[in-house]
């Protein structure tokens, strides 16, 4: 069974929860539930491809950004092909790209920051399919602006496409994602509502690319994949821009609170552009382990990055006022018991 901590702020999750509009139309459509989903995701998709002025043939939706993933690995990688990413960046790409065969070629962060230079470089050395980047990422929370990654979608390898993850999008400041252009075959976007929409339940993603790169998802997804309550849940979130807007304005107060109280008790906040924070320990792995299971016996719920030097590091998701009344009670107790 799942374990209940008084404060959940592991999984970068939104602790405010979904529009009572996606909360309404998940419970509308649940009576339905004995229907499969529309295979098509017709309205959603075409939601989706209005809200970003792109067609629909542009879009896929999926099981989050996870489940796009394996889809586009599965379709970019045979046994042996090389691809790129950043070592301790998010790891669901790595375990897809293993998983059908392909060799994983990983390049250091450069001061917390994922490091889109020594990815292209790398990229070219390996003669890799596909690059793996976040744009913000996960678990630094870090980011680049969009001049430096249009540098990067301009000075791709020939052969090469670019998997750009902007799960964090909608809680970054407006100047970090480039124009989308879905005239360009190597550059895919994959977006989410686990995120700033407070849907990760629900797990619906989607991706954004050239229709030829699109069409090809058609031939490994899962067509029957995106259930009823999904296609209306995540298509009401979107139609309610409102709330998503309170949730991100609230997002950035609470996630300067939450730095304020990393900073008091002698931790430092890394600049984040996401819905949780990585706060530098000061000292070791071994410390920044302690310090998790130390606040996991207080029931508060945090993880930490898996690699150095990132794994000094604590990441706390952004807490809603109970959450941070909980870590805030937590912190000095679980820091003395180290
Ligand atoms: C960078 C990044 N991409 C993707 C995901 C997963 O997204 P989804 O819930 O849409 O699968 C996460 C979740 O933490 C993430 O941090």
């Amino acid at each position: 069974m799942e374990r209940r901590f008084a404060a959940r702020l592991g999984a970068n999750e939104c602790l405010y929860g979904p529009s009572p509009h996606a909360v309404q139309a998940m419970a509308d459509a649940a009576a339905d539930a004995w229907m499969y989903g529309d295979p098509t995701c017709h309205d959603l998709r075409h939601a989706i491809a209005t809200h970003h002025g792109v067609t629909p043939d542009c879009i896929v939706v999926g099981e989050g950004i996870d489940g796009l993933q394996g889809y586009l690995v599965r379709l970019f990688v045979a046994q042996g092909d090389a691809v790129v990413t950043s070592d301790g960046a998010y790891p669901t790409f790595n375990y897809h790209a293993v998983g059908y065969g392909g060799t994983l070629h990983k390049v250091a962060y450069t001061d917390d920051h994922e490091d889109p230079d020594a990815l292209l470089t790398k990229a070219a050395e390996t003669g890799a399919k596909l690059i793996y980047f976040a744009n913000p990422d996960n678990p630094m929370g870090t980011w680049h602006d969009a001049k430096t990654v249009q540098r990067m979608i301009d000075a791709l390898p020939d052969g090469a496409t670019l998997v750009l993850d902007e799960a964090y999008i909608d809680t970054a400041p407006p100047d970090i994602a480039p124009a989308i252009d879905t005239t360009n075959r190597q550059v895919i976007r994959m977006r989410t509502f686990s995120k700033a929409y407070g849907l990760a339940g629900l797990r619906v993603g989607y991706a954004i690319g050239h229709p030829d790169v699109i069409r090809g998802f058609e031939k490994v997804r899962n067509h029957f994949g995106m259930g009823r309550i999904q296609q209306a849940g995540a298509l009401a979130a979107l139609q309610d821009q409102t709330y998503l807007r309170a949730a991100t304005d609230r997002n950035a107060t609470d996630r300067a609170a939450l730095g304020e109280l990393l900073a008091a008790h002698g931790l430092k906040p890394l600049a984040s552009a996401t819905n949780f924070v990585a706060a530098d320990t000061g000292q070791n792995a071994d410390y920044a382990k302690r310090l998790v299971a130390a606040l996991g016996a207080q029931g508060v719920f945090v993880r930490m990055p898996g690699v150095a030097p990132l794994n000094r590091c604590i990441r706390v998701s952004v807490p809603d006022e109970a959450a941070r009344d909980v870590l805030e009670r937590a912190l000095p107790r679980a820091l003395r018991t180290l």
